[in-house]
Protein backbone atom coordinates (compact mmCIF):
# COMPACT_ATOMS: atom_id res chain seq x y z
CA UNK A 1 0.00 0.00 0.00
CA UNK A 2 1.01 3.74 -0.78
CA UNK A 3 1.18 6.28 1.43
CA UNK A 4 2.32 10.40 1.10
CA UNK A 5 1.75 12.76 4.14
CA UNK A 6 2.27 16.10 3.75
CA UNK A 7 2.69 18.46 6.86
CA UNK A 8 3.65 21.82 7.62
CA UNK A 9 4.09 24.27 10.73
CA UNK A 10 1.04 23.16 12.41
CA UNK A 11 3.18 19.61 13.21
CA UNK A 12 5.62 21.40 14.89
CA UNK A 13 3.26 23.14 17.06
CA UNK A 14 3.50 21.20 19.80
CA UNK A 15 6.76 21.29 20.47
CA UNK A 16 7.11 24.94 20.79
CA UNK A 17 8.00 25.85 17.30
CA UNK A 18 5.69 28.52 15.73
CA UNK A 19 3.65 28.08 12.61
CA UNK A 20 3.44 30.97 10.24
CA UNK A 21 -0.31 31.95 10.12
CA UNK A 22 -1.38 30.46 13.13
CA UNK A 23 -2.30 32.08 16.22
CA UNK A 24 1.22 33.94 17.38
CA UNK A 25 2.23 32.76 13.65
CA UNK A 26 5.48 34.41 12.56
CA UNK A 27 3.42 36.11 9.79
CA UNK A 28 1.17 37.25 11.75
CA UNK A 29 3.45 40.13 13.43
CA UNK A 30 6.79 39.92 11.27
CA UNK A 31 6.58 41.15 7.29
CA UNK A 32 8.25 37.99 5.26
CA UNK A 33 9.14 40.32 2.42
CA UNK A 34 11.75 41.83 5.19
CA UNK A 35 12.68 38.32 6.46
CA UNK A 36 12.33 35.49 4.42
CA UNK A 37 13.15 36.89 0.22
CA UNK A 38 16.09 37.31 -1.55
CA UNK A 39 15.81 41.10 -1.83
CA UNK A 40 15.70 41.39 2.17
CA UNK A 41 19.05 39.38 2.22
CA UNK A 42 20.50 41.33 0.07
CA UNK A 43 19.05 44.77 1.87
CA UNK A 44 19.80 43.65 5.24
CA UNK A 45 21.62 40.40 5.32
CA UNK A 46 22.42 40.56 9.24
CA UNK A 47 18.42 41.27 10.40
CA UNK A 48 17.91 37.60 8.20
CA UNK A 49 20.64 35.84 10.00
CA UNK A 50 19.56 37.08 13.15
CA UNK A 51 15.60 36.06 12.69
CA UNK A 52 17.22 32.47 11.50
CA UNK A 53 19.61 32.25 13.97
CA UNK A 54 17.20 32.75 16.63
CA UNK A 55 14.65 30.06 15.08
CA UNK A 56 17.79 27.85 14.61
CA UNK A 57 18.54 27.89 18.71
CA UNK A 58 14.69 27.20 19.47
CA UNK A 59 14.47 24.85 16.77
CA UNK A 60 17.56 23.02 18.57
CA UNK A 61 16.13 23.26 21.91
CA UNK A 62 12.58 21.69 20.47
CA UNK A 63 12.19 18.03 20.76
CA UNK A 64 9.74 15.97 17.97
CA UNK A 65 6.66 15.38 19.88
CA UNK A 66 3.23 12.49 19.00
CA UNK A 67 2.90 13.56 15.77
CA UNK A 68 6.62 13.18 14.53
CA UNK A 69 6.52 10.06 16.19
CA UNK A 70 3.15 7.99 14.87
CA UNK A 71 4.38 10.01 10.99
CA UNK A 72 7.67 7.46 11.53
CA UNK A 73 5.81 4.65 12.26
CA UNK A 74 3.78 4.70 9.76
CA UNK A 75 6.83 5.08 7.40
CA UNK A 76 7.85 1.86 8.88
CA UNK A 77 4.72 0.00 8.14
CA UNK A 78 3.96 0.82 5.11
CA UNK A 79 4.54 -0.68 1.73
CA UNK A 80 5.62 2.65 -0.11
CA UNK A 81 5.87 5.76 1.75
CA UNK A 82 7.01 9.43 1.20
CA UNK A 83 6.86 12.51 3.56
CA UNK A 84 6.85 15.44 2.04
CA UNK A 85 7.37 18.29 4.69
CA UNK A 86 7.21 22.37 4.44
CA UNK A 87 8.71 22.52 7.40
CA UNK A 88 12.66 23.18 7.61
CA UNK A 89 13.26 22.13 11.01
CA UNK A 90 14.91 18.55 12.16
CA UNK A 91 11.98 17.45 13.75
CA UNK A 92 10.71 14.66 11.46
CA UNK A 93 13.86 13.77 10.85
CA UNK A 94 15.27 13.40 14.36
CA UNK A 95 11.99 11.24 15.02
CA UNK A 96 13.82 8.72 12.48
CA UNK A 97 11.79 8.23 8.87
CA UNK A 98 15.21 7.17 6.53
CA UNK A 99 16.40 10.30 4.28
CA UNK A 100 14.98 8.28 1.57
CA UNK A 101 11.44 8.04 2.64
CA UNK A 102 11.14 12.31 3.23
CA UNK A 103 11.19 15.57 1.00
CA UNK A 104 12.25 19.05 3.01
CA UNK A 105 10.29 20.86 -0.14
CA UNK A 106 11.22 24.39 1.31
CA UNK A 107 14.77 23.60 2.49
CA UNK A 108 16.51 22.60 5.63
CA UNK A 109 17.28 25.44 8.47
CA UNK A 110 20.82 23.97 9.14
CA UNK A 111 22.14 24.23 5.70
CA UNK A 112 23.96 27.39 5.29
CA UNK A 113 24.39 27.92 1.37
CA UNK A 114 26.22 31.01 -0.64
CA UNK A 115 23.75 33.18 -2.42
CA UNK A 116 26.03 33.07 -5.51
CA UNK A 117 27.58 29.42 -5.71
CA UNK A 118 26.40 25.86 -5.15
CA UNK A 119 28.65 26.10 -2.36
CA UNK A 120 26.77 24.33 1.16
CA UNK A 121 26.87 22.95 4.50
CA UNK A 122 25.16 21.63 7.09
CA UNK A 123 25.67 23.40 10.31
CA UNK A 124 24.34 20.63 12.94
CA UNK A 125 26.07 17.46 13.48
CA UNK A 126 24.05 14.79 11.11
CA UNK A 127 23.70 12.72 14.26
CA UNK A 128 21.48 15.10 15.60
CA UNK A 129 23.46 14.30 18.83
CA UNK A 130 22.33 17.94 20.71
CA UNK A 131 24.03 16.35 23.81
CA UNK A 132 23.06 17.42 27.29
CA UNK A 133 24.67 21.31 26.81
CA UNK A 134 23.31 21.49 23.27
CA UNK A 135 24.98 23.49 20.85
CA UNK A 136 24.47 27.39 20.37
CA UNK A 137 24.21 29.00 17.48
CA UNK A 138 27.14 31.08 17.05
CA UNK A 139 26.27 35.09 17.19
CA UNK A 140 28.29 37.92 14.82
CA UNK A 141 29.68 37.68 11.51
CA UNK A 142 27.32 36.76 7.84
CA UNK A 143 29.30 33.55 6.85
CA UNK A 144 31.28 33.91 3.34
CA UNK A 145 31.69 31.32 1.05
CA UNK A 146 35.25 29.59 1.25
CA UNK A 147 34.70 29.25 -2.56
CA UNK A 148 33.96 32.36 -4.15
CA UNK A 149 33.55 34.79 -0.68
CA UNK A 150 29.98 35.77 -1.41
CA UNK A 151 27.25 36.09 1.17
CA UNK A 152 26.49 32.34 2.54
CA UNK A 153 22.57 32.21 3.49
CA UNK A 154 20.31 30.15 5.11
CA UNK A 155 19.67 27.03 3.07
CA UNK A 156 15.69 27.55 2.86
CA UNK A 157 13.28 28.15 -0.09
CA UNK A 158 12.37 32.19 0.34
CA UNK A 159 9.23 33.49 -1.38
CA UNK A 160 10.04 34.29 -5.38
CA UNK A 161 12.64 31.48 -5.65
CA UNK A 162 12.01 28.12 -7.32
CA UNK A 163 11.68 24.88 -5.34
CA UNK A 164 14.54 22.42 -5.21
CA UNK A 165 14.10 20.76 -8.49
CA UNK A 166 15.76 17.71 -7.41
CA UNK A 167 12.85 17.72 -4.76
CA UNK A 168 10.62 18.06 -6.65
CA UNK A 169 11.03 15.45 -8.79
CA UNK A 170 11.40 12.83 -6.62
CA UNK A 171 7.77 14.04 -5.72
CA UNK A 172 6.57 13.95 -8.92
CA UNK A 173 8.18 10.38 -9.80
CA UNK A 174 6.70 9.00 -6.61
CA UNK A 175 3.05 10.58 -7.37
CA UNK A 176 3.49 9.79 -11.27
CA UNK A 177 4.09 5.83 -10.67
CA UNK A 178 0.48 4.73 -9.01
CA UNK A 179 -2.04 6.50 -7.03
CA UNK A 180 -2.02 6.12 -2.97
CA UNK A 181 -4.48 4.90 -0.76
CA UNK A 182 -3.96 6.92 2.18
CA UNK A 183 -2.96 10.74 1.62
CA UNK A 184 -2.64 12.44 5.17
CA UNK A 185 -2.51 16.13 4.86
CA UNK A 186 -1.68 17.52 8.83
CA UNK A 187 -0.58 20.84 10.18
CA UNK A 188 -0.98 23.28 6.93
CA UNK A 189 -2.78 26.03 5.86
CA UNK A 190 -2.09 24.62 2.34
CA UNK A 191 -1.24 27.93 0.79
CA UNK A 192 0.57 26.66 -1.93
CA UNK A 193 -1.38 25.10 -5.28
CA UNK A 194 1.61 22.69 -5.43
CA UNK A 195 0.24 21.42 -1.60
CA UNK A 196 -3.01 20.98 -3.06
CA UNK A 197 -2.62 19.65 -6.56
CA UNK A 198 -0.12 17.37 -5.04
CA UNK A 199 -2.57 16.10 -2.18
CA UNK A 200 -5.32 15.53 -5.30
CA UNK A 201 -3.09 13.76 -7.46
CA UNK A 202 -1.90 11.37 -5.01
CA UNK A 203 -5.15 10.45 -3.85
CA UNK A 204 -7.64 10.28 -6.82
CA UNK A 205 -9.46 6.99 -5.46
CA UNK A 206 -7.55 6.73 -2.32
CA UNK A 207 -8.57 8.52 1.46
CA UNK A 208 -7.85 11.85 1.90
CA UNK A 209 -7.39 12.66 5.97
CA UNK A 210 -6.95 16.32 6.26
CA UNK A 211 -5.56 16.86 10.42
CA UNK A 212 -6.34 20.26 10.93
CA UNK A 213 -8.04 22.50 13.93
CA UNK A 214 -8.80 24.85 11.27
CA UNK A 215 -10.54 24.45 7.95
CA UNK A 216 -7.67 25.10 4.83
CA UNK A 217 -8.67 25.70 1.02
CA UNK A 218 -8.05 20.98 1.20
CA UNK A 219 -10.77 20.58 3.28
CA UNK A 220 -13.61 20.55 0.77
CA UNK A 221 -11.75 17.87 -1.08
CA UNK A 222 -11.33 15.81 2.10
CA UNK A 223 -12.72 12.21 2.66
CA UNK A 224 -12.05 12.94 6.29
CA UNK A 225 -11.46 16.03 8.43
CA UNK A 226 -9.70 15.58 11.69
CA UNK A 227 -10.41 18.81 13.59
CA UNK A 228 -7.55 18.04 16.46
CA UNK A 229 -4.43 18.85 17.43
CA UNK A 230 -1.86 16.81 15.05
CA UNK A 231 0.03 15.16 18.13
CA UNK A 232 -3.34 13.91 19.61
CA UNK A 233 -4.92 13.05 16.20
CA UNK A 234 -2.01 11.33 14.19
CA UNK A 235 -0.70 8.75 16.98
CA UNK A 236 -4.63 7.41 16.77
CA UNK A 237 -4.91 8.06 12.90
CA UNK A 238 -1.56 5.82 12.49
CA UNK A 239 -2.40 3.44 14.94
CA UNK A 240 -5.75 2.60 13.54
CA UNK A 241 -4.59 1.89 9.70
CA UNK A 242 -1.69 -0.39 11.30
CA UNK A 243 -4.10 -2.40 13.46
CA UNK A 244 -6.17 -2.46 9.52
CA UNK A 245 -9.24 -0.75 11.74
CA UNK A 246 -9.68 1.08 8.17
CA UNK A 247 -8.66 -2.00 6.31
CA UNK A 248 -6.42 0.54 4.43
CA UNK A 249 -3.09 -0.86 5.38
P1 LIG B 1 0.99 27.91 8.33
O1 LIG B 1 1.45 28.69 9.49
O2 LIG B 1 0.51 28.63 7.12
O3 LIG B 1 -0.19 26.94 8.79
C1 LIG B 1 -0.16 26.21 9.97
C2 LIG B 1 -1.42 25.37 10.00
O4 LIG B 1 -1.30 24.49 11.10
C3 LIG B 1 -2.71 26.16 10.20
O5 LIG B 1 -3.66 25.70 9.26
C4 LIG B 1 -3.16 25.79 11.62
O6 LIG B 1 -4.58 25.72 11.73
C5 LIG B 1 -2.54 24.43 11.77
N1 LIG B 1 -2.24 24.05 13.15
C6 LIG B 1 -1.89 24.82 14.18
N2 LIG B 1 -1.64 24.08 15.27
C7 LIG B 1 -1.82 22.79 14.91
C8 LIG B 1 -1.70 21.54 15.56
N3 LIG B 1 -1.32 21.46 16.83
N4 LIG B 1 -1.97 20.41 14.86
C9 LIG B 1 -2.33 20.47 13.55
N5 LIG B 1 -2.47 21.62 12.88
C10 LIG B 1 -2.20 22.76 13.54
O7 LIG B 1 2.16 26.88 7.99
P2 LIG B 1 2.44 26.12 6.62
O8 LIG B 1 1.17 25.73 5.97
O9 LIG B 1 3.44 25.08 6.92
O10 LIG B 1 7.48 28.82 3.96
O11 LIG B 1 3.11 27.28 5.78
C11 LIG B 1 3.63 27.00 4.51
C12 LIG B 1 4.86 27.79 4.27
O12 LIG B 1 4.60 29.19 4.45
C13 LIG B 1 6.00 27.52 5.25
O13 LIG B 1 6.76 26.40 4.87
C14 LIG B 1 6.78 28.78 5.19
C15 LIG B 1 5.68 29.78 5.19
O14 LIG B 1 5.99 31.02 4.64
C16 LIG B 1 8.81 28.91 3.95
O15 LIG B 1 9.48 28.96 4.96
C17 LIG B 1 9.37 28.93 2.59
Amino acid sequence: MRILILTGAGVSAESGIATFRGKDGYWRNLDPAKLATPEAFARDPKLVWDWYRGRRQRIRNAQPNAAHAAIAKLAQHANEFLLVTQNVDDLHARSGPPKEKMVQIHGDIFVTKCSRCESERRDDPPSHDYGAAGEKEPEGDIPRCPKCDALMRPGVVWFGEQLPWNEVTRVENYLNREPCEIVIVAGTTATFGYIIDWALQASRGGELIEVNPEETPLSCFATQMVREPAAIALPRIVDELIAGRSSKL
